[in-house]
């Protein structure tokens, strides 16, 4: 997803100043039965390991993951710094010096620099509000992460489908989960991730059924396949990846995650990525290049474009409206302008017509773009 985040940072500025009502990317919501996969597909689009992940019911509450790329900022500070920050671009923030930090809403004066203590804090909150016994909660936890390395972008990670009531749970807790991935995926402007392992039946997934629900036509839906690596002997999904079990409109991707001993053993999101490479290769050379954590994160952008590009004629005629208006009011102060407002007022124009340029530069780029 690297490759967006210039385009998109100066787009959000554009959104921002133009009122960020107009264009909101989508939520990325990920929904799935428990323990299919959803929290560590997540984790390989964000590229860190900070997620709570395992057999049984792990993630109990909603994880509401903001994420907040801090390159412009840090590219700031280095101006106004002169050479002095060049070869190490970190910046400080409350006494803490770091490239990637995270924060919560339930305890937003603390810096969390280190990725397994946030962690950590996802499980100690997640019992603070529902118990150690298993209990969901609908009350989401709010995650931010700031770093250089990725998109500004919300992630929505949810509790698992569940059938049979354990622990404190209550009778209905299927009924209580759905109604929780309805009121997060009902929200028009969301991409559902629908996460069905490949070692179950494709025609029993609940989230391909939960997704259908709202979003009838798929516009909205991408479904991944996972577990590749834990089917029966003998047994591909090469029918299902190809869409001829069940057709998904924006598509289908199969991805392998680490397993339960690959976590116990730690093994890295960098090694997972090499050797799910490696498995693609050897169990499904045709379909390859179009399957794993990379070409996931890959297609989530090039979803991400096509919605950008859908809203840019109205931001460009938002954009040149406020600009049309500054100007009359300019005109208004007469010359020679000498008045503070209307310095300011001409700045405000300046950046008007800068961005129409980022503008119009963002949509050719779109359009020659490789991802589209
Ligand atoms: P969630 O409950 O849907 O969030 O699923 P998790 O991401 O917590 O994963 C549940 C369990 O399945 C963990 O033990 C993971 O290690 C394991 N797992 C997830 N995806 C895969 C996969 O593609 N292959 C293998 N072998 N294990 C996986
Ligand atoms: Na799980
Ligand atoms: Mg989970």
């Amino acid at each position: 997803m690297e490759t967006l985040i210039p385009t998109i940072n100066r787009l959000q500025e554009v959104f921002l100043t133009v009122g960020a009502e107009v264009v909101q990317l989508p939520q990325i919501v990920v929904v799935g039965s428990q323990s299919s996969g959803k929290s560590s597909v997540l984790e390989s689009l964000v590229g860190r390991d900070f997620l709570p992940r395992g057999s049984g019911i792990v993630t109990r509450r909603p994880l509401v993951l903001q994420l907040v790329n801090v390159a412009p900022l840090q590219e700031r500070l280095k101006n106004e710094n002169g050479n002095g920050l060049k070869q190490n671009a970190q910046i400080s923030y409350p006494g803490v010096k770091a490239e990637e930090w995270g924060t919560f809403l339930h305890c937003k004066n603390q810096i969390f620099t280190d990725f397994q203590e946030i962690r950590h804090e996802i499980e100690a909150e997640t019992e603070r509000n529902s118990g150690d016994n298993k209990g969901i909660s609908p009350e989401p936890i709010y995650l931010k992460i700031f770093s250089p390395k990725v998109l500004n972008l919300t992630l929505v990670d949810l509790p698992g489908i569940t059938k049979v009531p354990v622990g404190d749970q209550p009778e209905d807790i299927e009924a209580q989960v759905q109604e929780m991935i309805l009121s997060f995926i009902s929200n028009p402007n969301c991409l559902i991730l629908a996460v069905s392992p490949a070692n179950s039946d494709l025609a029993t997934s609940d989230a391909l059924k939960l997704a259908r629900e709202v979003d009838t036509d798929g516009r909205r839906t991408l479904l991944v396949i996972s577990k590749l690596d834990l089917m029966d002997a003998g047994t591909d999904a090469l029918e299902v990846l190809l869409g001829r079990v069940i057709p998904v409109r924006l598509g289908i991707i199969g991805v392998v995650n680490r397993s339960q001993h690959d976590i116990n053993t730690q093994k890295s999101l960098e090694d997972s990525m090499r050797d799910e490479q490696a498995y693609l290769q050897r169990h499904y050379p045709s379909l390859a290049s179009r399957s794993g954590s990379r070409y996931l994160a890959k297609t989530l952008s090039r979803l991400l474009m096509h919605h950008i590009r859908d809203c840019l004629p109205e931001l460009k005629t938002r954009v040149t409206m406020l600009s049309a208006q500054y100007q009359a009011r300019l005109n208004g102060y007469g010359q020679p302008v000498e008045d503070h407002s209307a310095t300011l007022l001409q700045i405000v124009t300046k950046f008007a017509s800068d961005y129409c340029n980022t503008i119009e530069g963002t949509a050719r780029y779109i359009q020659t773009s490789e991802l589209c």
